[in-house]
């Protein structure tokens, strides 16, 4: 009870303080306490359905939940979208507020009336909301809190599916049963379901009436911070482990080893990479083999790529059975359920061991394999390591130069192959 007592009290400060600190998240496991790092769009119903009082609770509401989330650039980064009519972003992640300021610039906007437009908001915030030059983060995950008053004058299965393939995150927070007259425009009774991913009812709240919504600030707040719970919107670019498994042997050269990471780097370059997002991990072999990064080391594109850079040749044998082995016992063991795990294995000439037995293991464990030969490579080990069919999942080059060539292919393959998935 007392520490019951406790947690209530920290909770109480939390609300308004600007910065919730805490320091004693173990004992108390306070929940607010822990790093609420996603980019969000608040989606504010401003229709003339939920009149001024109602509008005036709506924003106190927003207020608290972004109180709760602690904003900051440690934190959360917060914007808003009001819609009725027409969405207006009243103020983009770019704001770069604290929970006080982004507080005060709710409470100053003003209704604007019209229908319910929820499909037109979410629309909005998938085209404009979340571009880099909108501020987005890159490095937290997107989410749109969309806040409605009974029913969506709208469609909203087609825009929210789109806004989930761009990776947005959807929670559908619904206040109030619908009125008669609302019920008339709805074309989609089901929408709330329609609308955010099916993982049992993580995605969505439902409020009875405006004057209990305070009660929801903290499970909302729990749910859209909690970033491992976010994967649901997942694209092809943010949701994968990617693990790279290059050939440092001799018959390389330095020079072209450079061309090796150089590739590398242009295949990593067109992912999401986060620790939330994709992340990218590296092996070099020769006889032996070492892990020049694993996935939990960097946690952005920038460093990824400056990781890259700075690998060394290592200059040796050629051993890719036990390459592709070591991959998977020392990068694969620390992927995350839900990450697709995606081996490239790159190499120029021919395996003194047997390459077929590791890569069967790896499949048999979930690996969809890319096989990437130079020069000497051998079509038969490559046709091993590659998942099927072949024709997408092996690639060659008939010199280092070339290389560059299968960039693009291997990304839109990884593409093909994701959307050909059945998803959540
Ligand atoms: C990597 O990308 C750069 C810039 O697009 C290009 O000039 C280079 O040829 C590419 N190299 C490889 C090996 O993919």
């Amino acid at each position: 009870k007392l520490l019951l007592f406790i947690q209530r009290l920290f909770l109480s400060v939390c609300l308004f303080d600007e910065e919730p600190v805490c320091l004693h998240t173990k004992v108390l496991s306070c929940w607010f306490c822990r790093n609420c790092k996603v980019d969000v769009a608040f989606l504010m119903e401003g229709s003339w359905s939920i009149g001024k009082r109602r509008f005036a609770i709506q924003k106190s509401f927003l207020g608290n939940v972004v109180k709760a989330m602690g904003v900051g650039p440690q934190g959360a980064a917060v914007g808003l979208v009001q819609f009725g009519n027409k969405p207006t972003t009243e103020f983009n992640l770019k704001s770069q507020w604290t929970s006080k300021e982004a507080t005060a610039a709710i409470q100053e906007i003003k209704q604007q009336g019209g229908y319910s437009n929820v499909g037109k908001g979410l629309q909005h915030v998938y085209k404009t909301f979340f571009l880099d030059k909108s501020g987005n983060r890159g490095r937290a995950p997107n989410v749109a809190v969309v806040l409605l008053d009974g029913w969506p004058s709208d469609a909203v299965k087609e825009p929210a599916r789109l806004a989930r393939e761009a990776g947005i995150n959807i929670f559908m927070v619904t206040v109030e049963e619908a009125d008669q007259d609302e019920k008339k425009l709805v074309s989609e009774a089901d929408f709330v379901n329609q609308a955010v991913c099916r993982t049992s009812g993580f995605f969505s709240l439902s409020v009875p009436s405006w004057n209990e919504v305070h009660k929801f600030v903290r499970p909302l707040v729990e749910r859209v911070c909690n970033a491992e719970k976010l994967l649901c919107s997942k694209t092809c670019l943010n949701s994968a482990d990617i693990s790279f498994v290059v050939d440092g042997s001799s018959s390389v050269g330095f020079n072209n080893f450079r061309t090796v990471l150089q590739f590398v780097a242009n295949i990593s370059r067109a992912f999401d990479i986060s620790d939330t997002a994709t992340r990218i991990g590296m092996v070099q072999y020769t006889y032996e083999q070492r892990v020049e990064f694993p996935f939990n080391k960097y946690n952005s594109k920038e460093d990824v790529l400056n990781a890259i850079q700075h690998v060394s040749y290592w200059n040796g044998g050629t051993a890719t059975g036990a390459a592709i082995n070591y991959a998977v016992q020392n990068l694969f063991s620390a992927t995350k359920p839900n990450k697709r795990k995606i081996l490239i294995v790159i190499t120029d000439g021919r395996s003194y061991d047997d390459v077929r037995g590791p890569s069967a293991e790896a499949h048999k464990g979930g690996v969809i394999g890319y096989a990437v030969g130079i020069s000497w490579a051998v079509h038969e080990e490559l046709m091993a390591i590659a998942s099927k069919p072949e024709k997408d999942h092996v690639f060659f080059a008939n010199e280092f130069g070339g290389v560059n060539t299968v960039v693009s292919q291997i990304v839109t393959n990884i593409c093909k192959e994701f959307n050909e998935q059945p998803r959540n």
